[in-house]
């Protein structure tokens, strides 16, 4: 969602703030603003500046009206009240404060009615601006800075993360969270606050969380943390070990190509430590201390949106097969909200790349208050769903800035697929044998999608000849569904084209209807038990004209026959071949984009870590 960065410090802040909103951008782009306290806050008070559309607008409007000082604030938003427009654009003023926010207040039209009765006037349609107001109308009472935020902090109710600069008080920054995300950054003699690691690295690898109910103080100096009590918090502070040159686009056209190409380095850093070929076995340290809630797990109520969602539709399949654990999964706004009967014996395992996701955080409370354990699968070390679960395996992918998720998906495959070997393993489920093919052909699998990223040009040629398409269908069957769900997910998002996913056997129930001459039909056939089923709704493609793309393991005369197109990919287990399978999708959905000229790595009205309902 929207981006935070704070900073005060010894150093000119703008330049500072912009390069910690570029890194946000990904968040969410539709205006961007920021505060700063000019002259260090002696003469003229805090300026803000704010622009609609991308940073580089603001960017040229500090270059016009530059404001000098080493304190501020910056904000890129994604619209959630009000539409994109300057006066909607953070930060707001209100008085002697200036707030900019993340998330959502909940009660912000009571709020407002309650202090427009007390004669204040607001000047934008955003839920942000009665923090500011409310804030001011405390310290027109008499109350301090801080004082005056933590009252304001306890009236407010829904998911948020603030940032406030007050005039009367130019020596301090002061932040806030409840459900969305803050960090701060520890520097010598400079302190910083965003919403997301990436902003920081640059300066700081040494960073604290704030955590639910928290606020912080953040002078040049120090920071101190408090609960919205007042009662003083210690927290050990925690080094970050991505460095800036792993968010950077390393020479790539778009940070979507650049984390498509490092899924092979991607999924090793997933196995790397976890593998044990001598025992044909899978070490999840993690895990380990809690052998005995594992084993007694009967089944697993699996939680994730969109991307994430589609891992765990395939992750369904590895559990189910591989450790023989009756699995469901659901989507996090459907779980939290749905009266789900599990208890004894189940556990809840929530699947997300940012930790952040706001419907699969509140699922995941959910199946805690039902009294289930709870696991995650993250690739964001420390976020609130990790810090919220009992067990965690992260993927260990990188950043991941480009808002279309390609790495983390991989990753999140291969990591199920981990846990899937190693439940088998110790439930007696999987032989030694088994275990070894299995592990074999993970070790095997990173050179398996290094081959198929060298063969680009190929894919590149068919997104030209059907970039211009109104409409795509994918297909395929088995573990394969979810890649079809996952390749039209891709499609839709990052090139604007419609597109379907649907099990290959259910296209006769409904959707043939739609295949003509225009349509092209993506069809995953891997040579599996399935293949021949498959190769029929191909054939009823063909039979109404549709232009298939087939992407497979084992081409053939027949096969190219059929095709218009054909994608070969290499050989692995019938578990592993999505993940093969997912990336000619992802590249043809990029290429796709390109042809199409979008904004690969910021699509239209997509923000890259969804922390509202
Ligand atoms: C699609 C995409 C989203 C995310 C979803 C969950 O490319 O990126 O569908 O997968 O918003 O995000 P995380 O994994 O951060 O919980």
């Amino acid at each position: 969602m929207c981006g935070i960065i704070g900073y005060i410090g010894h150093r000119e802040a703008a330049p500072v703030l912009l390069k910690g909103l570029q890194r946000l951008e990904y968040r969410g782009y539709d205006s961007a603003g920021v505060a700063i306290f000019a002259n260090g806050g002696s003469r003229d008070g805090i300026l803000v500046r704010r622009s609609v559309g991308k940073l580089t607008n603001l960017d040229r409007l500090l270059q016009d009206q530059p404001v000098h000082g080493s304190i501020g604030m910056g904000h890129t938003r994604w619209a959630t009240h009000g539409r994109p427009s300057e006066e909607n654009a953070h930060p707001h003023r209100a008085g002697k404060i200036v707030v900019i926010h993340n998330g959502i207040i909940e009660n912000y039209l009571d709020l407002r009615h309650k202090l427009q009765a007390k004669g204040r006037t607001f000047n934008s349609e955003t839920d942000t601006e009665v923090i500011s107001h409310l804030i001011d109308d405390y310290i027109q009472q008499g109350l301090s800075f801080t004082l005056a935020t933590r009252a304001a902090l306890k009236q407010l109710e829904g998911a948020f993360s603030i940032v406030v600069l007050c005039e009367d008080e130019p020596g301090k920054i002061l932040t806030a969270k409840n459900a969305t995300p803050i960090v701060i950054g520890l520097g010598e003699h400079e302190n910083f606050v965003a919403s997301d690691v990436p902003a920081l690295l640059e300066y700081t690898r040494k960073v604290t969380f704030l955590e639910d109910g928290e606020m912080a103080e953040v002078t040049r100096e120090y920071v101190t943390l408090s609960d919205f009590q007042g009662q003083p918090i210690e927290r050990e502070p925690r080094t970050i070990e991505w460095d800036t040159v792993t968010a950077q686009k390393s020479g790539y056209k778009h940070f979507l190509l650049k984390e498509i190409h490092e899924q092979p380095q991607a999924i090793i850093d997933t196995m790397r430590g976890r593998i044990l070929p001598e025992e044909s076995d899978v070490s999840l340290g993690e895990f380990d201390e809690h052998s005995e809630l594992l084993n007694s797990i009967q089944r697993i109520a699996l939680v994730a949106c969109g991307t994430a969602w589609h891992a765990c539709l395939a992750g369904k399949f590895y559990l189910e097969e591989l450790a023989r654990i009756p699995v469901e999964v659901d989507y996090g706004s459907e779980f939290r909200y749905r009266n789900s009967p599990l208890e004894r014996h189940a556990a809840i395992l929530a699947v997300s790349q940012s930790g952040e996701t706001a419907d699969t955080l509140a699922a995941l409370e959910g199946g805690k208050s039902l009294g289930l354990p709870a696991l995650a699968i993250c690739n964001v070390v420390d976020a609130s769903i990790p810090r919220r679960s009992d067990i965690v395996l992260y993927t260990h992918a990188g950043p991941e800035i480009s808002v279309a998720s390609t790495k983390a998906f991989t990753t999140q495959l291969t990591a199920l697929y981990l846990l899937s070997v190693y439940l088998g393993r110790r439930r007696g489920v999987l032989d030694e044998g088994r275990g070894r093919q299995l592990i074999d052909d993970l070790i095997n699998l990173p050179a398996q999608v290094q081959e198929i990223l060298t063969k680009t040009k190929h894919i590149e040629k068919i997104a030209k000849k059907y970039g211009h398409a109104k409409d795509f269908l994918y297909l395929g069957r088995g573990v394969n569904y979810p890649i079809a769900l996952e390749g039209a997910l891709k499609l839709k998002e990052i090139s604007y084209i419609h597109a379907e996913g649907y099990p290959a056997g259910e296209m006769k129930h409904g959707p043939i209807a739609l295949i003509d001459e225009e349509m092209p039909v993506v069809v995953l056939l891997p040579k599996d038990p399935v293949y021949a089923k498959t190769l029929s709704n191909m054939k009823e493609v063909e039979a109404r004209g549709g232009r298939i793309i087939a992407i497979t393991d084992a081409p053939s005369p027949e096969l190219e026959d059929i095709a218009w197109e054909v994608i070969q990919v290499p050989t692995t287990n019938h578990l592993l071949m999505p993940i093969l399978l997912t990336i000619p999708l992802q590249l043809l959905a990029y290429y796709s984009a390109v042809y199409r000229d979008t904004d690969v790595d910021q699509p239209r009205n997509l923000a890259k870590s969804v922390t509202v309902e």
